[in-house]
C-alpha cells in the first residue's frame, strides 16, 4: 500500500517567489529514490495559506530511507537549521503521513 508524505510549509507572502524559485532549482535527486512514486509542489489558492509539498511512496520503508539519505543532500545542508540558507523562505514546516485507502485514474486513453 502506498504511504502519502506530505511536508506543509508555513510561508511569508514576501517569501513565496523565494520558495518557488527554490523548489524550481531543486536537487531532483528525489525522483531517482527508490520507490518514490510522485511528488508535487501545491500552491495555496483557498482555504489555506500553506504550501504543500507532496510525495507518494510505495511503502513507509522507503520514505525513511530516503529521509535518512537523499533528503539531506536535496535540502542543500542536513536538514539542520542551522546549515540553511541564510534566509529560509518557510518559517515553518509540519509533516502529515496517510495511507492510500482508495484511488482511481481516468479510464481509457492512451
Ligand atoms: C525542515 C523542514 C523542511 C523545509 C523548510 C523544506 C523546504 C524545502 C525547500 C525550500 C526545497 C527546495 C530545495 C531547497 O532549496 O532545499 C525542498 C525540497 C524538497 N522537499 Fe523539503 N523541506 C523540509 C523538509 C521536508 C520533508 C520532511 C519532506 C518530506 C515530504 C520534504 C520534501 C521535499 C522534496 C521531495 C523536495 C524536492 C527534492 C528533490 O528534488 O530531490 N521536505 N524542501
Amino acid at each position: 500500500m502506498s504511504v502519502v508524505k506530505i511536508n506543509v510549509l508555513t510561508v511569508p507572502d514576501e517569501q513565496r517567489e523565494t520558495l518557488e524559485k527554490r523548489f524550481a532549482s531543486r536537487a531532483h535527486a528525489v525522483e531517482s529514490s527508490d520507490g518514490f512514486e510522485w511528488f508535487e509542489l501545491l500552491r495555496p489558492v483557498e482555504g489555506t495559506e500553506s504550501y504543500l509539498v507532496y510525495t507518494r511512496w510505495r511503502d513507509e520503508e522507503s520514505f525513511q530511507a530516503w529521509m535518512e539519505g537523499p533528503m539531506k543532500a536535496a535540502h542543500r545542508g542536513g536538514g539542520e537549521e542551522g546549515e540553511r540558507p541564510a534566509r529560509p523562505a518557510a518559517s515553518g514546516s509540519t509533516l502529515w503521513s496517510f495511507e492510500v485507502v482508495q484511488q482511481a485514474a481516468p479510464k481509457g486513453g492512451a
